[in-house]
């Protein structure tokens, strides 16, 4: 063959090789798309079956919830599900439940199976950093979800809710319903091994702190809290402190058994009308239960967060005061569209940063918003979070 001849050949041959990678990376993209939403798909704590073909891999978005002991959670779930169909992205959830071995174990095998960036909301914010560590040497992009990942610098983004904003509306619900002086305050915490309590906490002693100095409130429960009532900003030792004799550990039993304690040790007159920060809807409704038992509580307020559908009933019923609504059709797309443009090499849109005590973590909080019996059918029916058929006695 003469000279030209083999380069016409070549060039043929080019083409072809050409065509033919075309095709394959267009039959990949195909096969890691999102299948159809069907109805909810499982999501276990085993691995589940595979959506997409492991072997091509690409684009799989791995997503690890802590628990499905708290609705909270399942909500993020149906949510995830939900945006990561419309997004046509290929995901998969698995939860942790309660363990950060199980977490770890579970963003292993998303790893494995091509994960290329992993939802990750931690079970244990110090805990987790071994597992994010683990994911950027792997060349994979860590998305802490919700909850903040701490003592690494392996946390590429951070998607969530304005916690501070979540505990001053809480305390802000309080301080708007109390009058005159010597009001009974009960505080209650999340767990100390989530960032969330301590901003959710910092937030609500920034707006509760000025009418526990000036005798609006007096605490019955902290002897901590009562010890740096004059004190506008506490460290996060303090805050620890205080979260060290109010914690809930986020678990309805640890709730009740500690709530029982403090009216156990309160005097008669440590109760009658009285004031309670309760961290989120779970632990709220644990905590209400036992004020509502005890005798000589007359009348209480409480707050919570997350809307939960059996807080939303306690609230349109009297047993829950208020709640503060994170939507996590918000979330759950924000952290869809962070993990999209990770896959795509470009980073997602950032309002702030947060320090995760090592670096400052870019993120781009939402807003939230306070739910009574006065705006619940607006805030919670109206705007579709929760379907009106799920409720009795809407107002
Ligand atoms: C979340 C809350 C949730 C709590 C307990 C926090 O980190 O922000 O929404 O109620 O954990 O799971």
């Amino acid at each position: 063959m003469n000279p030209r001849n083999n380069r016409l050949l070549f060039a043929l041959f080019a083409v072809l090789i050409s065509v033919s990678m075309v095709l394959t990376a267009c039959s990949g993209a195909a096969t890691t798309a999102a299948p159809a939403p069907t109805s909810a798909p499982a999501a276990t704590t085993a691995p589940a079956a595979t959506t997409a073909p492991a072997a091509s891999g690409k684009g799989l978005v791995g997503i690890v919830l802590p628990t499905k002991n708290e609705p909270r959670w399942i909500q993020d779930q149906a949510r995830f599900q939900a945006a990561y169909a419309k997004a046509g992205l290929n995901a998969e959830i698995l939860f942790s439940e309660g363990s950060s071995a199980t977490e770890k174990a579970n963003v292993e095998s998303l790893i494995a199976k091509g994960a290329k960036v992993i939802i990750l909301c931690p079970q244990d914010a110090a805990a987790a950093a071994a597992t994010a560590d683990a994911a950027r040497a792997a060349g994979v992009k860590v998305i802490s979800y919700d909850r903040l990942i701490t003592n690494t610098d392996a946390v590429d983004y951070y998607v969530t809710f304005d916690s501070m904003a979540v505990g001053a509306a809480q305390a802000k619900y309080l301080v708007d319903n109390a009058k005159g002086t010597g009001n009974p305050l009960y505080l209650y915490t999340g767990a100390a091994s989530d960032n969330n309590a301590f901003l959710f906490f910092e937030g609500a002693w920034e707006v509760l702190q000025p009418k526990i100095a000036d005798g609006t409130f007096v605490i019955k429960n902290s002897s901590e809290a009562v010890g740096l009532k004059d004190k506008p900003k506490l460290t996060r030792d303090e805050e620890a402190k205080i979260i060290g004799q109010t914690t809930t550990d986020w678990k309805f039993d640890t709730a009740k058994n500690l709530a029982e304690s403090n009216l156990t040790a309160a005097a008669k007159t440590d109760k009658g009308n009285v004031y309670i920060l309760a961290p989120n809807d779970g632990t709220s409704r644990s905590i209400a239960d036992t004020f509502a038992a005890d005798k000589d509580v007359t009348k209480y307020y409480i707050t919570g967060q997350d809307a939960e559908e059996a807080s939303v009933q306690y609230i349109i019923d009297g047993k829950q005061s208020m709640t503060v609504l994170k939507d996590t059709r918000t979330l759950t797309s924000d952290a869809i569209a962070a993990a999209i443009a990770f896959l795509a090499g470009s980073t997602p849109p950032k309002t702030t940063t947060y320090n995760n005590l090592k670096i400052d973590v870019p993120a781009k909080p939402s807003e939230v918003v306070t739910v009574t019996k006065d705006n619940v059918k607006a805030a919670i029916i109206d705007s579709g979070y929760w379907p009106a058929a799920d409720f009795k006695n809407v107002p």
